[in-house]
């Protein structure tokens, strides 16, 4: 451990059970009561764990973006993703799609065939990312990234897993590309181990625990919640006092800082630019599902 001052831990929340799509399960972390956005992270959602019969898998049908990225990181089960301009992919666990939306599509985010017809676990995760007001409009584009892509680092002692999906932790950086800097990590503590990520004080940041139980500069947090922390450290101190396995996902980001005018899936800067990408959307501008 360095001599770092930890960042202070603000608010611990449960994410809120939900459901979207067509019936799909989910916690979601925010928008909600407790936390409407954290620039320039606009949601999460955590998507299961769910056991589902053959038969059961449920989806979110054709549905239009503007604006800004949805990234999907699967940890069990499988989508099928299809949007207006004829791409076509499908995620398996520990694969990351970050779509950056830009100035739109439609598209499908489906179980897959074999989660369909055979049931099994669906778990996973969407984060939306905020674009800044020069990059809403640019033009649409995948980066999929099967989990073979996504660099895994372990500190000296392993005993810390890093799953490195942007950003940089432990000399090792991710291969996705980001329009402002985002670190995105999925964390593994075994128990009685610590861990410490610099982050710049400009940047806000949070933690989404998944399993287990966590320390967070002493403050406790346990599975499904969120844990915030201000800006007043230069990054931040974890620990699993144990027993058991600490799973979280780490997220940091440099604020926009602009105006965030928000309808469904089309986030934007003002109320005009809503207006014009509903109308866009509605006269086939962004193209069209079948
Ligand atoms: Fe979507």
């Amino acid at each position: 451990m360095t001599q770092m001052t930890p960042r202070s831990v603000t608010k611990v929340f449960t994410a809120a059970p939900s459901q979207d799509g067509d019936g799909v399960a989910l916690r979601r972390a925010f928008p909600g009561a407790e936390l409407m956005d954290l620039d320039p992270f606009l949601l999460l959602d955590h998507l299961g764990p769910t056991s589902l019969a053959p038969g059961e898998a449920r989806g979110f049908p054709p549905h239009p973006h503007r604006g800004f990225e949805t990234v999907t990181y699967l940890l069990d089960g499988e989508m099928q993703h299809r949007d207006s301009w004829g791409n076509h992919e499908t995620i398996r666990p520990g694969d990351v799609q970050w779509m950056t939306a830009g100035s739109g599509l439609v598209h499908s985010e489906l179980p897959g065939e074999t989660l369909v017809r055979d049931g099994g676990t669906l778990q996973g995760f969407q984060l939306w990312v905020n674009l800044p007001k020069k990059d809403k409009m640019t033009a649409p584009r995948y980066q999929d990234t099967p989990a073979s892509a996504i660099p895994v680092v372990r500190n000296p002692e392993a005993t810390v897993t890093a799953k490195v999906i942007a950003g940089e932790t432990l000399g090792t950086k991710g291969v996705i590309e980001t329009r402002i800097p985002i670190l995105y990590l999925h964390l593994t503590l075994e128990p009685g181990s610590g861990f410490e990520q610099a982050i710049p004080k400009s940047r806000n940041a949070f933690a989404y625990v998944i399993e287990g139980t966590g320390e967070f500069n002493k403050i406790v947090a346990q599975n499904q919640q969120v844990v915030l922390f201000d800006r007043g450290g230069e990054g931040v101190r974890i620990a699993n006092p144990g027993p058991a396995r600490l799973s979280l996902l780490l997220l940091a980001g440099e604020p926009i800082g602009q105006p965030v005018a928000r309808y469904g899936p089309f986030v934007m800067n003002s109320k005009e630019e809503l207006v014009q990408a509903v109308d866009d959307y509605q006269q086939g501008r962004m193209g069209v599902l079948a």
